[in-house]
């Protein structure tokens, strides 16, 4: 995740100035957070910024999309839709230069949505070349208003705002853009202006009762949609996006991710050659997949370095090492700095204070460890392609957020090493296939989001070994009982939290005094926002029931029914 370096490269001074507690207050970030975060913020110091990908697409025919990104929310989701077809699909912004496109041999073009109008002052047009390349273009939303507006259309502002359900009935022209989709079938709108009149030469394929011009096209392939096909509430989408890279444009399909893990096999090889790499291994699927790709590349070249920083779940420790070292024969140098970190954890109760600590140690850790292996020349890093695009499109607004999220400074680090990134081309889901296609066990492939700084921001107040200890005990309870119910993989994030509450109870004769426990369970897309999960009160009883039973610290067990925002995630 590789956001944050940028932001720190750009603007060091502001992101140290930002670690008073209370002006850091966390906000959220995306995806599966790993220790890397912390690497990426030593990797900083030593000014070095991510290559560029010099290949991503896989052997055989090469051929691509290219979305031309106008900043809808709905950009990224273009490019994942394509490549669910197997097309392989990049995402650029408007001005990028031909020069740049062109080694991908784009097949088809699709203009994205946007939040503009063709009529504001600098509102984003296609480039030229586009039109000239004679491939076929798709423009979905506001990229169908700019083919309207730059071919000799008409696009009005619309009298209100149309957003949601409308059906679409085929009619006018028939196309191949619309093969084996249903006369009408449901769309999602989601516009502003609206198109008044069609260019010249265009015909219109398919109407709404709001919209007469919903989808149109020309004998030249460039159509226009005026709903969304890339979201889910569009149910015909996809097959509106098939036809269109297949029947259309001619693909082949070959973006499947066994061809990428050949090319990224040779890959890895033609770029580390005899040279050495390090990567730090924490359980999650990022970095089990960086890790594993890597080995499978160029073997025992690779070191693994696991820092257990003593704040980790029961049997986490084990059950990666074991998968690494065990099954897949790799090189772990696994480290236990528990005392170490709990030591400088004694008696801090802030959260980014706790954060910043265990960020400083990680790296202490982690160049201690490097140091000892030798000369080494690259660092692996599990960056994935929204990090890419997060930080290349918009400018350091997300990244700054993200680094006052994880919020670790003043990090001695003098690692001068190359990144290796074989993963920056990819989606999550396509990561997961590519660990499941590696034989990695299910179990970490799906494993949920798990913060850097681990149970210590799970632990209300001070963190002790006795409070780790009752923390796991419950945490484990919480995660079985979910996995027993089958709802593991559909939750973001479900685990417990030790408060720093004690209530009163009553076991046998006795009154008690114990540990109050809470327990979340969120569902996300994101971690941008997130909303409680409606459990089935049998499996909350279930949680509750045995964790007052097997912990006996606790005597009291509440459930989280908070949506974020307002609250966060993580308690801390
Ligand atoms: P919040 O609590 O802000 O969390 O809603 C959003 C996502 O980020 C994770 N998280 C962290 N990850 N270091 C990390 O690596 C952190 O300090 C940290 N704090 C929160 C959280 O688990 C959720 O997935």
């Amino acid at each position: 995740m590789v956001i944050y370096f940028q932001y720190m490269a750009k603007g060091k001074a502001k992101a140290k100035s930002k670690l008073s507690p209370k002006a850091s207050r966390r906000v959220a970030t995306s995806g599966d957070i790993e220790v890397s975060t912390y690497l990426e913020i030593a990797k900083e110091i030593s000014g070095e910024q991510p290559a560029a990908a010099k290949e991503a697409v896989p052997s055989g025919e090469r051929e691509a999309i290219i979305v031309i990104d106008f900043g809808s929310q709905y950009s990224l989701l273009i490019a994942r839709r394509v490549r669910e077809c197997q097309v392989y699909c990049e995402l650029v912004s408007a001005d990028t230069p031909w020069e740049k496109i062109a080694p991908l041999n784009p097949k088809g073009f699709i203009l994205s949505g946007g939040p503009g109008s063709v009529y504001q002052d600098n509102a984003p047009m296609t480039p030229a070349y586009i039109y000239e390349s004679r491939l076929p273009v798709l423009g979905i939303c506001y990229g169908m208003q700019v083919i309207t507006h730059q071919m000799g259309g008409q696009v009005a502002p619309g009298a209100k705002r149309e957003y949601g359900h409308a059906l679409l009935h085929l009619g006018g022209v028939e196309s191949p853009l619309f093969t084996n989709v249903p006369q009408s079938t449901p769309v999602w709108m989601s516009h502003g202006d609206k198109i008044e009149a069609m260019p010249p030469d265009f015909n219109v394929l398919a109407y709404t009762d709001n919209s007469p011009f919903a989808a149109i096209g020309n004998d030249k392939n460039i159509f226009g949609l005026q709903f969304h096909p890339e979201v889910v509430h569009t149910p015909e989408g996809k097959t509106i996006l098939k036809n269109f890279v297949y029947r259309i444009c001619g693909c082949q399909g070959n973006w499947t991710m066994g061809n990428f893990i050949t090319d990224s096999l040779a890959k890895i090889q033609q770029e580390v050659g005899k040279g050495k790499v390090i990567s730090a291994l924490s359980g999650g699927v990022d970095s089990a997949v960086v890790s594993t790709v890597i080995h499978r590349a160029i073997g025992d070249q690779i070191t693994c370095i696991f820092v257990n920083h003593g704040m980790l779940r029961r049997e986490e420790v084990e059950r990666t090492f074991n998968t690494f070292r065990l099954n897949m024969g790799m090189n772990i140098v696994y480290v236990d700095a528990s005392d170490r970190f709990l030591e400088r954890l004694k008696g801090v109760t802030d959260p980014e204070t706790k954060r910043k600590i265990i960020g400083e140690e990680f790296i202490n850790v982690f160049e201690d460890e490097a140091k000892k292996i030798g000369k080494v020349d690259f660092l692996a890093q599990g960056t994935l392609y929204p990090d890419v695009i997060e930080s290349a499109s918009s400018g350091s607004t997300a990244a700054a957020k993200i680094k006052s999220h994880h919020n670790v400074g003043g990090l001695p680090s003098r690692m001068t090493l190359k990144l290796l990134e074989p993963l920056r081309y990819l989606f999550k889901d396509e990561v997961r296939q590519v660990g499941l296609e590696l034989g990695l066990p299910e179990e970490m492939v799906w494993r949920q989001p798990f913060p850097g700084p681990g149970l210590s921001i799970r632990i209300i107040g001070e963190v002790t070994k006795e409070k780790l200890e009752i923390l796991r005990a419950a945490d484990w309870v919480v995660m079985n009982e979910i996995k027993k119910a089958k709802l593991y993989r559909q939750l973001w994030q479900s685990f417990a939290i030790l408060t720093d509450v004690h209530s009163v109870g009553v076991m046998g004769d006795y009154r008690t005094y114990g540990y109050l426990v809470a327990v979340r369970a969120v569902t996300s897309d994101d971690a941008m926002t997130a909303d409680w999960s409606r459990l089935p009160y049998d499996v909350l009883a279930r949680i509750s029931n045995r964790i007052v039973n097997e912990v006996p610290e606790v005597n009291r067990v509440v459930y989280d029914i908070t949506s974020k925002p307002p609250s966060t995630i993580e308690w801390e």
